[in-house]
C-alpha cells in the first residue's frame, strides 16, 4: 500500500480503559486536522459485528481454542477488507479498539492454544497490515476486573452489554494473567511497534502518555 493512512492498534486486558482513551485520542487528532476512523474489534463490519456476538455473549465454554479463534479471524479478514484497508488507501488514520495481539495474547496465552500457532493462523489472514503503533494499556488484573465488573454493573437493563463483557470476566483469574503477562511479551519481542502503558493512572495522565507515544514515534507522518 503506498501513501497509507496510519494505523494505531490499543490493546490491555479487562476494564484498562481502551475504550475511553480511543475518544479522547481521536478527538485530540481531530483538533489537530487529522481524518480519524475509530473501530473495534471483533467487530467494525457489519459480518463482524455479527460474529462479536457469538464470541462475547453465552457460557465460557461455548467454543474449543481454535474454533474461538477461527470465529475471531474470521470478523477480522471482514473488517480488514471491508472497514481498515480501505481507509489506510484514502489516508485515514485509523485507531482501532484491538487486534491482532488480543488474539495472540487471548487465545495463544490465555487459552493456550499457544503463540506461535496463533501468529501462523493470523499471518494469512492479515498479510501484511501491521499496526503503526500499538498501545498496550497494563493493569493489574484484579483491578481491571473490579473496574470492568462495576461497569456491566452500572449499566442496568443493558443485557447485551453486560452479556458481552461477561463471558471473557468469568474466564477465571490464571486466564488473564497468562494474557496479561503475554501482552507484556509481545511488548518485549516487539519495542518498535509497541509501547506500554501504565493504566492505574488518572484518565487525563494515561492520556497523556498516549499522545507522548504518539508523538515520539509518528509526528512526522502527521499533518
Ligand atoms: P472488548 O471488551 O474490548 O470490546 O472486547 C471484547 C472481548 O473480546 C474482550 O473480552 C477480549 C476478547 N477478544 C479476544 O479474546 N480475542 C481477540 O482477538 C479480540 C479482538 C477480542
Amino acid at each position: 500500500m503506498v501513501n497509507r493512512g496510519i494505523f494505531i492498534t490499543l490493546e490491555g486486558g479487562e476494564g484498562v480503559g481502551k475504550t475511553s482513551q480511543q475518544s479522547l485520542l481521536a478527538q485530540a487528532l481531530r483538533d489537530k486536522s487529522v481524518e480519524v476512523l475509530v473501530t473495534r474489534e471483533p467487530g467494525g463490519s457489519p459480518g463482524a459485528e455479527e460474529i462479536r456476538r457469538l464470541l462475547v455473549e453465552g457460557e465460557v465454554g461455548r467454543w474449543t481454542p481454535m474454533s474461538e479463534t477461527l470465529l475471531l479471524l474470521a470478523a477480522r479478514n471482514d473488517h480488514l477488507v471491508r472497514t481498515i484497508i480501505p481507509a489506510l488507501e484514502s489516508g485515514t488514520l485509523v485507531i482501532c479498539d484491538r487486534f491482532s495481539d488480543s488474539t495472540t495474547a487471548y487465545q495463544g496465552g490465555g487459552l493456550e492454544l499457544g503463540t506461535d500457532m496463533v501468529r501462523e493462523l493470523s499471518r494469512l489472514v492479515v498479510g501484511e497490515v501491521t499496526p503503526d503503533l500499538t498501545l498496550i494499556l497494563d493493569l493489574d488484573v484484579e483491578i481491571g476486573l473490579q473496574r470492568a465488573n462495576g461497569r456491566t454493573n452500572g449499566k442496568e437493563g443493558e443485557q447485551q452489554a453486560s452479556n458481552h463483557i461477561q463471558r471473557y470476566e468469568r474466564m477465571d483469574r490464571d486466564f488473564h494473567e497468562r494474557t496479561r503477562q503475554c501482552f507484556l511479551e509481545i511488548t518485549a519481542q516487539e519495542p518498535g511497534r509497541c509501547v506500554i502503558i501504565d493504566a492505574t493512572q488518572e484518565m487525563d495522565k494515561v492520556h497523556e502518555d498516549i499522545m507522548t507515544a504518539i508523538m515520539e514515534r509518528l509526528e512526522t507522518r502527521l499533518p
